[in-house]
């Protein structure tokens, strides 16, 4: 199958329509077969639950070019599950996990050109959408549903790409207690738009967000998890109600134990304490893990060693298990063709 023909080395994160993405439709209490569709566009309602009340949730994940020329993709199974948990959060229909799992197969099949080369640094990018598409004018549910998942190649997420990012602690909220911080609902991203904006305005990378209940603990950032690494070589990564349980962060966990060798937690992290650590990072399917060189609360700065070696580690054996370099743990790699 030949390739499409583009500058894989210099994709940056943003939106190239590959040709194919599946549709699927919830009307009648059920989800109909699902079809590949060459139509980018949705016709719907203006009175539909999505535009007004946020009924929406989507995952992300990517598929990967093999040295040998297989296409595979990492822990697809667990962006299902997440998805699921959203969607039940959201009083959406589960888009039941074997299907997640169908519907990205045929999806990369269809793309299979568009997947970018071994070795470009690109990826092809898939995002599963799920909205309500009944009119609605009271605040109530839609009871029709459309899930779809559209592929697009992209490069890395953070612009500079090993350059180490310089962050700020933010005075806005991105999730409320015993809110939706821990979904992956649309919403959530709306509360950081304001931010993102201000954020770069004033030179920044990204906000560091603090536990809406306290403001001690440090969250995440508004599209990745963060890490940070001691200067002993210990592994450490908030634990919160309120955070999007990373697929790569939980992923990154077990590799730091069983490839590295490291210590690893998962604990609250106050604010107060992140001057005492070594190296720090983002991680997430776009950000895959990249390296941060500072964070700003105001008058105060906290520095770490911008690509530091336990974070360059992460970052090689990771990226060696994705792409099918490194033996994966059982069940982490679905080849796709
Ligand atoms: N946190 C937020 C807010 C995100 O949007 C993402 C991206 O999906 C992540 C963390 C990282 O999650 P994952 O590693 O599953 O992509
Ligand atoms: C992802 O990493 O897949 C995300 O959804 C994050 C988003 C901010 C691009």
């Amino acid at each position: 199958m030949e390739k499409k023909t583009m500058d894989w080395g210099n994709l940056s994160f943003g939106y190239t329509p590959a040709d194919y993405r599946y549709v699927s439709n919830y009307v009648g209490g059920k989800w109909d077969e699902g079809f590949l569709s060459d139509q980018p566009n949705i016709t719907i309602s203006e009175s539909a639950c999505v535009l007004h009340y946020a009924q929406t949730c989507f995952e992300g994940l990517k598929a990967y070019s093999t040295e040998d020329g297989r296409i595979i993709c990492f822990r697809p199974d667990l962006n299902g599950k997440r998805m699921a948990d959203s969607c039940r959060r959201m009083k959406m229909p589960v888009f039941p996990e074997e299907r997640f799992l169908e519907a990205v197969d045929k999806t990369v099949r269809a793309n299979a050109a568009w997947v970018p080369p071994y070795g470009s640094g690109a990826s092809l990018y898939l995002r599963p959408l799920m909205i309500g598409t009944t009119p609605v004018l009271g605040v109530k549910p839609a009871s029709e549903f459309q899930f779809r998942l559209f592929a697009s190649p992209v490069g890395p997420y953070f612009k500079g790409d090993a350059r180490a990012l310089t962050l700020r602690v933010s005075d806005l909220d991105r999730a409320a207690p015993r809110g939706t911080g821990h979904i992956k609902a649309g919403l959530n991203y709306a509360m950081s738009l304001y931010n993102i904006v201000d954020a770069h305005d004033h030179g920044f990378d990204e906000n560091v967000y603090l536990d809406p209940a306290t403001r001690t603990y440090i969250e995440e950032t508004g599209g990745a998890n963060i890490l940070f690494v001691t200067p002993e070589g210990k592994l450490v990564t908030p634990a919160s109600g309120s955070i999007l349980p990373s697929i790569t962060r939980r992923s990154l966990l077990e590799v730091a134990k069983t490839y590295l060798g490291m210590e690893v937690a998962e604990r609250p992290v106050a604010l107060e304490e992140i001057g005492s650590f070594a190296e720090c990072g983002l991680c997430g399917t776009a950000a895959v893990i990249s390296p941060v060189g500072k964070i700003v609360d105001h008058d105060r700065e906290f520095t770490f060693e911008g690509n530091g070696p336990w974070i360059q580690k992460l970052y090689t054996t990771l990226r060696g298990i994705q792409q099918g370099r490194i033996p994966a743990p059982s069940g982490w790699i679905r080849e796709i063709c």
